[in-house]
């Protein structure tokens, strides 16, 4: 398995996963006005690229090969569209396919999931190798934020590689926030430290 796998699936692997930071992004506002993208829905249209904020439609074999290619694993297709129809509800789907004709096939992929009031978690942030450099992974990582800040959720974190950790920072995310760590549960650890 890919070493930043453990960062993306459960269980997670039980060799030792590479250090990570976790990240937060709170927002002392509920509300989710004022958020600004820096590239709007229509500049991508303009570009060739269609914005879905749902997993309606959703090609999960053609998610799966993006994941392939960038070195994450793939997942079950039904466990996968299980995830992303639960997670939708209090979180975020947000993918970006080449248009016209609107194609069900992401080259660009971010989700959350959450409570829908407090707290979310962001996960699966890819694009693919093809696509990338073209602003497609800011564009899909801001819409999820603005997504999850119009619900009210004020508390957003996630889990980067440390060779990520600079595409989040300018987003609004900060590693170990006041002192804050992520911690990660893992089986291995549970039996070690009994
Ligand atoms: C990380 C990833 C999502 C970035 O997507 P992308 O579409 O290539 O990035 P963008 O074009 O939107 O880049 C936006 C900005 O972030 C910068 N950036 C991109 N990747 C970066 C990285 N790894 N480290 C620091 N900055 C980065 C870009 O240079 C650009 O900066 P600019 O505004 O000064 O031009 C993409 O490279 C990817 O899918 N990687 C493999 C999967 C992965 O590691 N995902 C993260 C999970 S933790």
């Amino acid at each position: 398995m890919h070493s930043h796998s453990f960062l993306r699936t459960l269980p997670f692997p039980t060799h030792s996963p590479k250090p990570f930071l976790a990240l937060a992004a709170a927002s002392s506002s509920s509300s989710g006005s004022g958020f600004e993208l820096s590239v709007s829905d229509a500049e991508l249209a303009s570009r060739g690229f269609a914005v879905r904020r749902d997993a309606e439609g959703l090609d999960v074999g053609a998610l799966n090969d993006v994941f392939a290619r960038v070195g994450f694993p793939r997942r079950d297709p039904a466990r996968l569209r299980r995830a992303l129809a639960a997670g939708g509800a209090g979180g975020a789907v947000v993918w970006v396919a080449p248009s016209p004709p609107a194609s069900a096939a992401p080259v660009a992929f971010a989700r959350a999931t959450g409570d829908g009031v407090f707290n979310a978690v962001v996960w699966d942030v890819v694009v693919d190798p093809s696509h990338q450099g073209l602003g497609l992974g800011r564009a899909v990582v801001e819409r999820v934020v603005a997504e999850l800040r119009r619900k009210g959720v004020g508390n957003i974190a996630l889990y980067a590689e440390p060779r990520v950790v600079g595409f989040y920072r300018p987003l609004g995310f900060a590693a170990d926030p006041d002192g804050i760590r992520g911690m990660v549960y893992s089986r291995k650890n549970q039996k070690r430290n009994r």
